[in-house]
């Protein structure tokens, strides 16, 4: 039996931080296990331009304990008013990974995303010049698409189009959730696509949500999708299919948020993720498979080095504890439960 892992250390390639004492709250949690971390820009009001992301990026260094260290990763939340040469400017600086594209009302804090993809052509045709990627919240909006075909109808309507009117444009598909998105991107040989999966999505299906009684810690977006899909997805990253890699998508909301007639979505992984997805890849007889979707296939996409650094996981035989929620100043943020016990232990 393996009871040892050791890999380069792990990158989060989409995580939301917050401000304020969300952030002071949440960073370490992601310091302690990750090198790096592709940080979401959907603050109110949002990380719009390169100098939004370098005050954000400071915010965020002030906040990571001394102890720790730990590279934000900046996005741009890509408006109809966003500059191509503010965007370039931030890319050639070392700032700015990627461009973060929300359509508008597609998720939390998305309200300035893109209703008239017209208008960001420009700069999607200067992303594709200088090898920018775009992360994409994959998610049409409209009333009369049911929310669980959102992902699957986006595709069709929207990103394929999207990814022809702008040949060479480097796209990542965010917090994929479905068999047709893990489909479209096997199907493309061209090296310019990828997604993030969450850990939340490989373990839970709606019937998490939903059967026997409501439960507001597993609602997201992308909501959950039923089984065939989250296999799907298990699929994808237990083979070792390098065009996917792990995005946490962890987003913390305090409980007070998540537990309202109409509450938020979102869900806090960052504490246990890495315990939660060797589990995952144990069971699915892949262990050897995490390494590339922790920790080597982020870099390659996005032209970084791996991690010098290394993560060891240990698997012991009693249950590994996380606490049910974290405290920060901003209230309490309930920690993902993936509704089994965890064994293995980072221990460094
Ligand atoms: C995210 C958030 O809370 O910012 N929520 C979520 O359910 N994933 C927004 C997002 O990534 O869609
Ligand atoms: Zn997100």
């Amino acid at each position: 039996m393996t009871d040892t892992l050791t890999i380069p250390r792990p990158d989060d390639w989409h995580l939301h931080l917050r401000d304020g004492a969300m952030l002071q709250g949440v960073v370490a949690h992601t310091a302690a296990h990750f090198a790096r971390a592709i940080i979401m820009p959907n603050l109110v009001p949002p990380v719009v331009t390169g100098a939004d992301a370098a005050a954000y990026r400071d915010r965020i260094m002030a906040a990571v304990p001394a102890s720790m260290t730990f590279e934000p990763l900046m996005t741009l939340y890509l408006t109809e008013a966003t500059e191509a040469d503010d965007v370039a400017q931030a890319q050639a600086s070392g700032l700015v990974k990627a461009v973060k594209l929300y359509p508008a009302g597609a998720t939390t804090n998305s309200q300035s995303g893109v209703s008239n993809f017209d208008n960001v052509q420009g700069v999607l045709e200067r992303m594709a010049e200088i090898g920018l990627p775009l992360c994409v919240h994959g998610e049409v909006t409209d009333a009369d698409i049911d929310i669980f075909d959102r992902e699957a109808v986006f595709i069709d309507r929207v990103l394929d189009p999207l990814r022809k009117r702008v040949p060479g444009l480097r796209v990542v598909m965010e917090h994929v959730t479905t068999a047709d998105a893990v489909a479209y991107v096997q199907a493309d040989t061209g090296g310019n696509l990828a997604a993030t999966i969450t850990t939340h999505h490989l373990i839970i299906n709606r019937n998490h949500i939903l059967a026997g009684g409501i439960r507001p810690h597993y609602y997201c977006l992308p909501v959950a999708k039923r089984e065939k899909h989250r296999l799907a997805l298990r699929s994808a990253v237990c083979a070792g299919d390098d065009r996917f890699f792990l995005g946490t998508d962890s987003a913390p909301h305090t409980d007070a948020a998540k537990l309202l007639p109409c509450g938020c979505a979102g869900i806090f992984t960052a504490p246990n993720t890495m315990s939660c997805l060797a589990h995952v890849f144990e069971e699915d007889g892949a262990l050897a498979a995490l390494e590339g979707f922790a920790s080597r296939n982020g870099p390659a996409f996005y032209k970084l080095p791996v991690n010098t650094a290394t993560m060891t996981l240990t698997k012991q035989s009693d249950p590994v504890l996380y606490p049910e929620f974290i405290e920060t100043g901003a209230g309490n943020v309930t920690v993902f439960d993936p509704g089994f016990d965890l064994f293995w232990r980072v221990e460094s």
